[in-house]
């Protein structure tokens, strides 16, 4: 310990870590050493003494740290929003009708073009500001409101500027194949070409996304439209991910399985031959249950098959004005909990280990263990299961980014 940047004393751990034998992978009462911004130690309280302390040390007071919360799945960069669209759905009009009338994605990708780089930081930050002060501390941003190469590169680098004016870890996904642009109606071959032969290889060559993803759904794009860009994806070494059976029972969960996807997400219509080709590929099921509940889902993601496969199980927030226009990860941990009957230890799990497995970073965050870097929350509660049960008001006492604490 005496060898650590930084001590936290008196901290119950609810580390994840998967070869503990309770779901939470408790410790507690414990001290905490962080080293050049990991984990170096965890030890009992009993064995600590003042000679063995470095200089600085937290007391933690007895609450809890989790590993920070990771939100796996937002579009939470977008110009205006689509309050018109909802009265519209309140007096009876689908989510797919107003889409196929050119509203839904398109209105806000007519938004968000005629937007600059700073004018959406100004109207994406607040959404990121409301995340991060729940305690996430690593966040994935789609691009997919701009569906031509100069506005998904806006997007893109939009996403990546918030993670240097906010502290957040940001991870930024290509979404080109979210929807089809009006300048292309009739002619979703042709867009498709443009994904992949002209923003997939840009967008690679400045490195402005980390993965790539589609929507692959009757309103999307189909299996053959899917499978062309994932694997312009791969060629092109980005890992790839679905937005898929959202809306209908479609393969593309197995599609996107078999090339080996980080996660697929949403999942209500996926069936047991699709779970199964998620768990051989270590594919994440990423359940969204705020476009569930926003949408008025009356299908299930299949929670039961996803558990009897073993497929890991994420929970993210799909902030978007559309289907979830809700920036906040601890209701999307409560509305698992409630609509998808997820345990609580599932719940929290979902937004911190299973959430950095879909990002592809579980060897660097997610858990609490001696190595990882030091992405923490510490909590003033009893018990983590309070994270997902009582919303409103906030138990989060700090944030923790690479060992340094961060309040913003
Ligand atoms: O994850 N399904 C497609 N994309 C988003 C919705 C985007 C929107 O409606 O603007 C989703 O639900
Ligand atoms: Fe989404």
């Amino acid at each position: 310990m005496k060898d650590c940047n930084r001590v936290w004393i008196n901290v119950n751990l609810a580390t994840f870590d998967p070869s503990l034998p309770d779901a939470y992978g408790i410790h507690t009462m414990c001290a905490l050493g962080i080293l050049d911004g990991r984990i170096a130690c965890i030890q009992p309280m009993s064995s600590v003494t003042a000679t063995s302390l470095p200089f600085d040390v937290i007391d933690g007071h007895n609450g809890w740290l989790t590993p920070g919360l990771i939100d796996c799945h937002t579009h939470l960069v977008f110009a205006g929003n689509r309050a018109n669209e909802f009265e519209q759905r309140q007096q009876g009009k689908s989510y797919q009708e107003i889409a196929r009338q050119g509203g839904g994605i398109l209105s806000t990708v007519r938004a968000t073009r005629v937007r600059s780089k700073e004018q959406l930081i100004k109207s994406s930050l607040p959404r990121l500001q409301a995340l991060v002060s729940e305690g996430v501390t690593t966040i994935e941003i789609k691009s997919g409101y701009g569906l031509n190469l100069p506005d998904e590169i806006k997007m893109l680098e939009v996403a990546r500027e918030l993670g240097k004016r906010v502290p957040v870890r940001v991870k930024t996904t290509l979404l080109a194949a979210h929807a089809l642009p009006p300048e292309f109606a009739g002619r979703p071959n042709d867009y498709i070409d443009l994904v992949c032969k002209e923003i997939i290889p840009a967008v690679a060559e400045q490195g402005l996304a980390d993965a790539v993803d589609v929507f692959s759904e009757t309103i999307g794009f189909d299996l053959e439209q899917s499978e062309r860009v994932f694997r312009a994806a791969l060629a092109h070494n980005l890992p790839i991910k679905g937005h898929t059976e959202q809306l209908s029972l479609t393969r593309s969960s197995s599609l996107a399985a078999s090339l080996g996807a980080l996660s697929c997400d949403h999942l209500e219509y996926l069936d047991e031959a699709g779970a199964i080709n998620m768990a051989e590929s270590g594919t994440v099921a990423v359940l969204l249950p705020g476009a569930f509940y926003y949408l008025r889902g009356n299908k299930k993601p299949p929670i039961e098959l996803l558990r009897r496969f073993k497929v890991p199980m994420a929970v993210a927030s799909d902030v978007n004005p559309g289907s979830s226009p809700m920036a906040s990860i601890r209701l999307m941990m409560n509305m698992s909990c409630i609509l998808f009957q997820l345990s609580a230890a599932e719940a929290v799990a979902g937004a911190t280990r299973e959430a950095a497995k879909a990002l592809g970073m579980i060897e660097d965050i997610g858990t609490i263990e001696v190595g990882k870097i030091a992405d923490l929350c510490l909590w003033d509660t009893m018990h983590p299961n309070e994270l997902p049960y009582e919303l409103g008001q906030s138990p989060l006492l700090q944030r923790i980014i690479g060992g340094e604490i961060v309040y913003e």
